[in-house]
C-alpha cells in the first residue's frame, strides 16, 4: 500500500542535496511538527479541556493572553528546547529571548516563533495558526543575545506555518518553493498532499480590516476604494472580500486562491507602525508568499530586506498576489 510522501521523508530528501547538512536541521523540524500535532490536539480538544478564554495576565505588547496563548508557547518551549539543535528562542508570548535551560546541549539555530496566531478566535471555534522562523545562530553552540535575532527575513532558513482548520496542515519553505502537509490523525504523520504551492497571479479577493477604514493612509484607501467600485471602476471587475482575523488562514487562502491581504500602518495609535510582528509574523509569511510567486512589503519596502531592531518590532504588512501588490506599492509611491 503506498501511504505517500511523510513531512520526515520529504525533509531528509531535500536535505540529502545540501553539502555538509548534519540531520539537525532535520531533526529539529521532526520536534517542531511534535510540537504542531500537540498544540492541534490541545486546539480541537477545546473546551472539552479547559482550555477557552483569557488569563488576567498580558504580553509584551499589551495584549490579554488567552489560556492557550500560554500553552501553546509552553508546548512550542518544552518539544524544542532539549535536543540540542537551538542555541535560543524567542516568541510572541516571552517578553525577553528564552535561553536554553544549562542541562540540555546548544546548537546552531534560532527558533522564533508565534504559538498561536489568531488567538481571538479560539473561543469561537474559528481557525487559528502557529508561525514560525528558523535562523542561524551567529556564533552555533552559545547562548543566543537578542541581536542574534535581529537577521532581516532574506537569512531565514527555514519558514513556515500550521494551521488549525477544518484540518490541520504544515506549510513550508525552506528556500526552494513551498509545500503543504496534511495531518493524518489516524497515521499520526504530516503527509505531503499540495506540492510546489503557488499564488495565483490573477485575483479578485482582498482582505482587510475595514473596521479600521478611517485611520487608512491615502494609498491604501485608494487601492480598496477602486476594489469597491466593481465592474464600473477602474480595475474593471468585480471584487471580494475576507477578514478571519487569522493571518495563517488569510495567507493559506492567498496560497490557495489568490489574493491580498493588509494589515497596513494607520493612524489609529501612531506609536505603532502596523500591528503584525516582524520576526515572527510578517517575515515568515513573506518568506512564505514570496516561495510561492506572491510578493510581500510595507508599502514602501520589501519587508524581507528589513533590519529588524527589536524582537517584536511592528510592521506594515501587505502581502499576496504580485500584481496586486505592486499595483499597491505603487500608490504608495505616487502618494
Ligand atoms: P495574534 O493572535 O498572534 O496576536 O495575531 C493576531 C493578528 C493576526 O493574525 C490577524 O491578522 C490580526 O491580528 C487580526 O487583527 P484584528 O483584531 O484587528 O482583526
Ligand atoms: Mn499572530
Ligand atoms: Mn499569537
Amino acid at each position: 500500500m503506498h501511504t505517500g510522501t511523510t513531512l520526515t521523508q520529504f525533509i531528509i530528501e531535500e536535505q540529502r542535496h545540501i553539502a555538509g547538512a548534519t540531520g539537525d536541521f532535520t531533526a529539529l523540524l521532526n520536534d517542531l511538527a511534535t510540537a504542531i500535532k500537540v498544540i492541534s490536539n490541545a486546539v480541537n480538544k477545546g473546551a472539552l479541556i479547559g482550555t477557552m478564554g483569557a488569563l488576567d495576565s498580558q504580553n509584551i505588547q499589551g495584549e490579554t493572553q488567552k489560556k492557550l496563548d500560554v500553552i501553546t508557547n509552553e508546548i512550542m518551549i518544552r518539544t524544542n528546547e532539549w535536543a540540542g539543535h537551538l542555541a535560543g528562542m524567542a516568541s510572541e508570548e516571552m517578553d525577553e529571548v528564552y535561553a536554553i535551560p544549562k542541562q540540555y546541549p546548544l546548537g546552531k539555530y534560532l527558533l522564533v516563533f508565534d504559538p498561536l496566531d489568531g488567538s481571538s478566535n479560539v473561543d469561537i471555534n474559528i481557525s487559528v495558526g502557529t508561525i514560525f522562523s528558523i535562523l542561524r545562530a551567529p556564533v552555533p553552540n552559545r547562548v543566543a543575545a537578542m541581536a542574534d535575532f535581529l537577521q532581516p527575513g532574506t537569512q531565514q532558513v527555514c519558514a513556515g506555518y500550521a494551521l488549525y482548520g477544518s484540518s490541520t496542515m504544515l506549510v513550508l519553505t525552506m528556500g526552494h518553493g513551498v509545500n503543504g502537509f496534511t495531518l493524518d490523525r489516524e497515521v499520526g504523520e504530516f503527509l505531503l498532499t499540495h506540492p510546489d504551492m503557488k499564488v495565483p497571479e490573477e485575483t479578485k479577493e482582498f482582505a482587510i480590516n475595514a473596521s479600521n477604514r478611517r485611520f487608512w493612509e491615502p494609498p491604501v484607501a485608494r487601492y480598496v476604494e477602486e476594489c469597491l467600485a466593481g465592474t464600473e471602476g477602474p480595475r474593471g471587475k468585480d471584487f471580494n472580500m475576507r477578514w478571519v482575523a487569522s493571518m495563517v488562514a488569510e495567507v493559506h487562502r492567498i496560497l490557495t486562491r489568490g489574493g491580498v491581504f493588509m494589515y497596513p500602518r494607520d493612524t489609529k495609535d501612531p506609536s505603532k507602525p502596523g500591528k503584525l510582528r516582524l520576526l515572527y509574523e510578517a517575515n515568515p509569511m513573506s518568506m512564505i508568499v514570496e516561495q510561492a510567486g506572491g510578493a510581500s512589503s510595507t508599502g514602501h519596502e520589501r519587508i524581507l530586506d528589513l533590519q529588524p531592531e527589536g524582537l517584536h518590532q511592528r510592521v506594515p504588512v501587505i502581502l499576496g498576489s504580485k500584481n496586486e501588490v505592486e499595483t499597491i506599492v505603487s500608490y504608495h509611491k505616487a502618494a
